[in-house]
C-alpha cells in the first residue's frame, strides 16, 4: 500500500482548483440507473471511490462510456442484472445507493449490505424501512439486502426518519421519483449533495420540491427521462485545504468552489483568525502569518458544521493558540485520529463525544497509520506543522475522497511524496 512522506514546517501559499463533489457523484451516478435515456454526468472527480460505483454499474450489464474530461454517460438500457455484489460493496458503503433505483426502475434488487466502517455501525435500517412502506418486499439474509416489489410499482407514502440520514434520504428520494403517487419524506436531510440529487432528477423529469429543507415531496412519474448533469463543488475538500492553510498560518485562494456551502466552516475559520475575501466561486484565505487560534465546534446535519471536518478542525486545533472543544454528534467512533496525533506531540484529551485540545506550538513527525477518508487528510495536515517526516500510512483511505492530494499541496508547497508500499 502507498504511503504519503510529508516533510513539515512549510507554510502554504498558493491556489488550487477543487473538484466536483464526491458525495454528490455517488448518488447521481446511482441515479442514472432511473433513466429510460442516456444520462451524461459531468465535473466527476477522479476518485476511487466514483470508480467502484462506474464498476458497479458495468458489472449489472449496464453500458458505462467516459469521455477524456471524465464525464461518464450511462445508459441502462443494456441492464442484465440487479446485484451488487459484496466485493464491490466492502470497499464503498455508498454502494447502497442502487437499492432505491434497482426497485423503482426494475422491481428488484440484491446488493450486499455494506459492512460497518471505521467511524461506526452505520446500519441502513431507515432506507430498508422506508422502502417497505412504500411497497417493497425486503429480506435481509447472508449479507446480502433482497428486495422486490410484489405490487409491481412501488406507492409514494409519507416517511417520517427517525434520524436525520443523508443516504437514506437520497434512497428514498430516488425510489419515490418513479412511484406512484406522492411521498413525503419529514426530517430529510438538508445537504447540498441531497439537492444536487434532487436537480438532476427534476432535470430528467422528476417533480421533487423542498430539497434543501427538512420536508421533501415528490410526485412519482411513471419514467424519467436521460439529461446532462455536473455535480456540484467538494465543499469537504475546499473545507480540508482551507483548514490546511489555516493550521500553516498561510494563504490559499480555492477556485471552482461554491463558498455559499460552507457557512459553518468560514465561521470557525474566521473565528481561528483567518482573513476572508469570497467571491461567486472562489474563497481566499490569508492567516498573514498570524498562528491560528484554538475554536471549538460540534457537529452536526447541514447546515451545521459537517461531521467530516471534524478531524481537519481537531488538527488545526492541536497547534492553535490556547484550548477548543470539537464534539461529534454524528458518528460514535470519529476520533481515531486523535490517538495518532497525540503520538506526535499532540495534548488532546477524550472525554466521551468530545475532544479537549490544548495547542502546543508544533508536532512533531511520526509514522501514523489512517483509519477513514476524512481521519487521513487530518493526519496530513498533521504533517504539514510537524517537524521532521511524516509517514501516514494506508492511504488508499484518501485516494477514496481526495483527488491529487499530493499534487495539490505540492502547488500550495507543502513537501510531501508519495511512495510505494
Ligand atoms: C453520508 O454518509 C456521507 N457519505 C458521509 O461522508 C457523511 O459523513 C455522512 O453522510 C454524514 O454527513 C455519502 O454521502 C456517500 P448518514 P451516510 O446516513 O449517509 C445513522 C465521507 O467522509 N443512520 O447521514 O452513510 C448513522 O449511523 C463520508 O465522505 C442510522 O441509524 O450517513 C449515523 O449515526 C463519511 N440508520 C447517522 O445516521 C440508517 O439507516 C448519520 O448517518 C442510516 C443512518
Amino acid at each position: 500500500m502507498d504511503r504519503l512522506i510529508i516533510t513539515g514546517g512549510n507554510r502554504l501559499d498558493g491556489d488550487i482548483r477543487i473538484s466536483g463533489s464526491k458525495n454528490s457523484s455517488l448518488p447521481i451516478l446511482a441515479a442514472t440507473l432511473l433513466a429510460d435515456g442516456p444520462v451524461t454526468v459531468g465535473n466527476l472527480p477522479h476518485l476511487q471511490d466514483v470508480t467502484t460505483l462506474i464498476e458497479l454499474l458495468g458489472r449489472m450489464g449496464v453500458h458505462v462510456t467516459i469521455d477524456d474530461r471524465m464525464n461518464v454517460e450511462v445508459n441502462v438500457s443494456t441492464i442484465e442484472e440487479f446485484h451488487a455484489p459484496y466485493e464491490l460493496v466492502k470497499t464503498m458503503r455508498a454502494s447502497i445507493l442502487v437499492l432505491g433505483p434497482l426497485l423503482a426502475h426494475f422491481g428488484r434488487a440484491e446488493v450486499s449490505l455494506p459492512g460497518g466502517c471505521a467511524i461506526g455501525t452505520r446500519p441502513v435500517d431507515l432506507h430498508l424501512r422506508g422502502l417497505e412502506a412504500m411497497g417493497a418486499e425486503v429480506e435481509v439474509a447472508n449479507g446480502y439486502v433482497y428486495a422486490s416489489v410484489p405490487g409491481g410499482r412501488l406507492k409514494g407514502t409519507r416517511l417520517v426518519l427517525d434520524t436525520v440520514t443523508v443516504t437514506g434520504t437520497e434512497n428514498l428520494m430516488m425510489a419515490a421519483a418513479l412511484a406512484e403517487g406522492t411521498t413525503i419524506i419529514e426530517n430529510a436531510a438538508r445537504e447540498p449533495e441531497v439537492v444536487d440529487l434532487a436537480d438532476c432528477l427534476n432535470k430528467m423529469g422528476g417533480h421533487v420540491q423542498g430539497a434543501g429543507t427538512d420536508t421533501i415531496t415528490i410526485e412519482g412519474v411513471v419514467s424519467l427521462s436521460g439529461t446532462v448533469h455536473n455535480v456540484i463543488p467538494d465543499r469537504i475538500e475546499t473545507g480540508t485545504y482551507l483548514v490546511a492553510a489555516a493550521a500553516t498560518s498561510g494563504r490559499i485562494r480555492v477556485k471552482d468552489t461554491a463558498p455559499h456551502l460552507l457557512d459553518a466552516v468560514l465561521q470557525k475559520l474566521q473565528e481561528a483568525g483567518a482573513k476572508l475575501t469570497l467571491d461567486e466561486t472562489t474563497i481566499e484565505l490569508d492567516m498573514e502569518g498570524r498562528r491560528p487560534k484554538a475554536i471549538s465546534l460540534k457537529t452536526a446535519p447541514y447546515p451545521a458544521m459537517p461531521t467530516d471536518m471534524q478531524a481537519q478542525f481537531t488538527a488545526m486545533n492541536a497547534v492553535a493558540e490556547g484550548t477548543g472543544t470539537i464534539t461529534e454528534t454524528v458518528f460514535e467512533n470519529r476520533f481515531m485520529h486523535v490517538q495518532e496525533m497525540n503520538r506526535m506531540g499532540a495534548d488532546i484529551q477524550l472525554q466521551a463525544n468530545t475532544a479537549i485540545c490544548r495547542g502546543v506550538d508544533h508536532l512533531t513527525a511520526a509514522p501514523v497509520m489512517a483509519t477513514d477518508l476524512r481521519a487521513s487528510a487530518s493526519l496530513v495536515l498533521a504533517g504539514l506543522v510537524a517537524e521532521g517526516d511524516t509517514i501516514v500510512d494506508r492511504i488508499y483511505h484518501i485516494d477514496r475522497g481526495y483527488e491529487c492530494i499530493e499534487e495539490k499541496l505540492q502547488l500550495l508547497g507543502a513537501s510531501i511524496r508519495r511512495v510505494p508500499a
